[in-house]
């Protein structure tokens, strides 16, 4: 057994900057992750991170109260507001913290940190790191680490890359830490901690048209719910109005927010031509202007039915190079095209998962000594829409308080409870991965996995409604049936790749389970959830939280208030 004070899985933003406020309190900490940190998705984040400085000449008035309330808004009132006031008010904090730390975000003229308009924000706030901010901060807080873990001889802060976690283990209650797999050598260990922090980003890839890197599998989220931790709102999934056509990388919203233009088929800026995105326009939310991009290609104004485009070519070389280069690369690199001088063929493509780890803004869960932070949790700062560059905040502002607290947890516990617990855990791993080993079934994993994606793109998407619903509900079942009876097509110990996305799986289709109940059962439309059969918001039904629990039968869902704070719900009108 391998003892930790306190371990945080996931090595982003989150799960760093958690470590980091662990190792603060002197609380000697292990970071698992399936990646090496600085591949972790937060890596691929691009567009910026928002904070209310007033930096840009448009935002001099900003405030955190109108941050919050932007916030509020955007997630169609669904977000708890103590955590969205919690979240804008250290906003500004921790964004100078990363700055102090050598964060290479982007300048005014005056030396500044710059910020660019994003969807559904009264002033131009998101900070940015040209287009490649997520890497900027990710990198930043790995150094942070890496000063900690060289800190002294005791080594404060150990990292085990390319470890995938397979188990929770609670006893009575109460987190004893969790059984991980190590990919290289094939071996599984028993972990005690006294506190766990999943911050392992989000499921995007129970979709297949997704920006997630294919790392993000639902698994840990699967790992908790299976532990007895509800997940909260996962009916909530957001689609970015700009992913590159057919690969579905990112395009950033920097590129709107500099001033690109949607074009339709004909060359016209169609978004005028939708009530809710006509004022705003290109730096309208995601969730309106993606279900505004599919009814224009499905009123014939698309090129192929399958796309728009994102013109860039008006902002000129000069800016494209200086704010927007990794889009460029991207461009060139996926599809030939020069945003310099061609408009970037685009479709909306799953991106964030608002949903998440049950959690308050504490980052405590149900289960004593187990906490979450960043995408994996849902405080909930994001409700039923996140505004593009909240997601980054929300990671470094959750990692720190739930590393905090974590720490407050461990040094307030004696002994060590839970071996027992652990021991015969681990006894179980070694059990059912001997068993996928040995398994005599026919069905191939990487098939199974393909045929969810497409239930999940194509009843599960911008636009739902009953029926598809109830299809994706059977369609999981019998792929859920399917997976008892994989194979794997190679049973070595030593990196088995094969084994580590065969475990995954079962995570992705349970998560993906609880995303299409809770769909299927949210009888109204609200933020990124569209139902065509129920078109309007019910506050009187349905202003309420989702909480999905796993029961051997399937999901059982419940509900719970949502956090109502000064901004009274309103019509949700831009
Ligand atoms: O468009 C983007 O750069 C994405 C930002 C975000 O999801 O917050």
């Amino acid at each position: 057994m391998i003892y930790h004070d306190a371990i945080v899985v996931g090595g982003g933003l989150a799960g760093l900057r958690a470590a980091v406020a662990l190792n603060q309190h002197n609380v000697k900490v292990a970071v698992i992750s399936k990646v090496h940190p600085i591949r972790s998705h937060s890596v691929a984040a691009q567009g910026g991170i928002n904070a209310p400085l007033g930096n840009h000449p448009r935002g001099v008035y900003d405030t955190w109260e109108k941050h919050a309330f932007d916030t509020v808004k955007g997630s169609d009132y669904l977000a708890d507001q103590d955590a969205v006031i919690r979240m804008a008010r250290e906003a500004a904090s921790r964004i100078y913290e990363m700055e102090h730390w050598g964060c290479p975000f982007s300048r005014t003229s005056e030396g500044k940190i710059a910020q660019r308009p994003f969807g559904g924000a009264g002033f131009p706030r998101t900070c940015y790191a040209a287009d490649k901010t997520g890497h900027a901060l990710l990198h930043t807080l790995y150094q942070q680490v890496m000063k900690f873990k060289h800190a002294s001889e005791r080594k404060e802060m150990m990292i085990y890359d390319e470890w995938l976690v397979v188990e929770l283990v609670v006893e009575d209650g109460v987190c004893a830490g969790l059984i991980a797999l190590d990919l290289m050598s094939g071996q599984l260990e028993a972990f005690h901690a006294g506190a766990v922090i999943f911050a392992t980003g989000g499921v995007g890839r129970i979709y297949g048209n997704s920006t997630n890197a294919l790392i993000n599998t639902g698994m840990s989220m699967a790992l908790s719910y299976w532990a007895g931790v509800p997940l909260k709102d996962m009916e909530f999934v957001q689609f970015h109005p700009t992913t590159l056509l057919g690969k579905n990388i990112l395009i950033t919203e920097g590129c709107r927010g500099e001033g690109g233009f949607l074009l339709n088929n004909k060359g016209e800026r169609f978004l005028a031509k939708y009530s809710d995105s006509k004022k705003d326009m290109e730096v309208a939310p995601r969730d309106i202007i993606s279900r505004n991009i599919v009814r224009e290609i499905m009123a014939g104004g698309g090129f192929n039915q399958s796309y728009v485009h994102l013109d860039l070519r008006h902002l000129g070389e000069e800016k494209i190079v200086q704010r927007l280069p990794g889009i460029r690369d991207i461009c060139l690199e996926f599809t030939g095209v020069d945003p310099v001088t061609d408009p970037i063929p685009i479709q909306p493509g799953q991106h964030y998962t608002m949903g998440g780890i049950d959690c308050n803004t504490e980052g405590e869960t149900a289960v004593k000594g187990f906490y979450a932070a960043g995408e994996a949790a849902c405080v909930s700062v994001h409700g039923a829409n996140r505004l593009g560059g909240n997601s980054l905040l929300d990671t470094i502002v959750f990692g720190t308080i739930a590393g905090g607290n974590a720490a407050r947890y461990v040094q307030g516990l004696g002994g060590k409870k839970g071996e027992v617990a652990l021991a015969s855990a681990l006894k179980r791993a070694e059990e059912r991965i001997d068993a996928l080993g040995k398994s005599g079934g026919n069905e191939i994993p990487v098939d199974i996995k393909v045929t969810l994606n497409k239930v999940m793109d194509s009843k599960v998407g911008i636009f739902r409604e009953a029926a598809n619903l109830k299809e994706a509900v059977n369609d999981i079942r019998v792929l859920q049936e399917r997976y008892k009876r994989i194979k794997l097509n190679y049973t070595g110990k030593r990196a088995n790749l094969s084994l580590a996305w065969a475990l995954e799986l079962k995570g992705s289709l349970d998560v993906a389970a609880a995303v299409v109940a809770g769909a299927l059962a949210r009888e109204e439309s609200r933020g990124s959830h569209f139902r065509t059969d129920f078109p309007k918001r019910d506050d009187k039904v349905w202003l309420k939280h989702t909480l999905a629990y796993f029961a051997p039968d399937g999901v059982r869902l419940d509900y719970k208030p949502v956090t109502i704070g000064p901004f009274e719900p309103q019509e949700r009108k831009y």
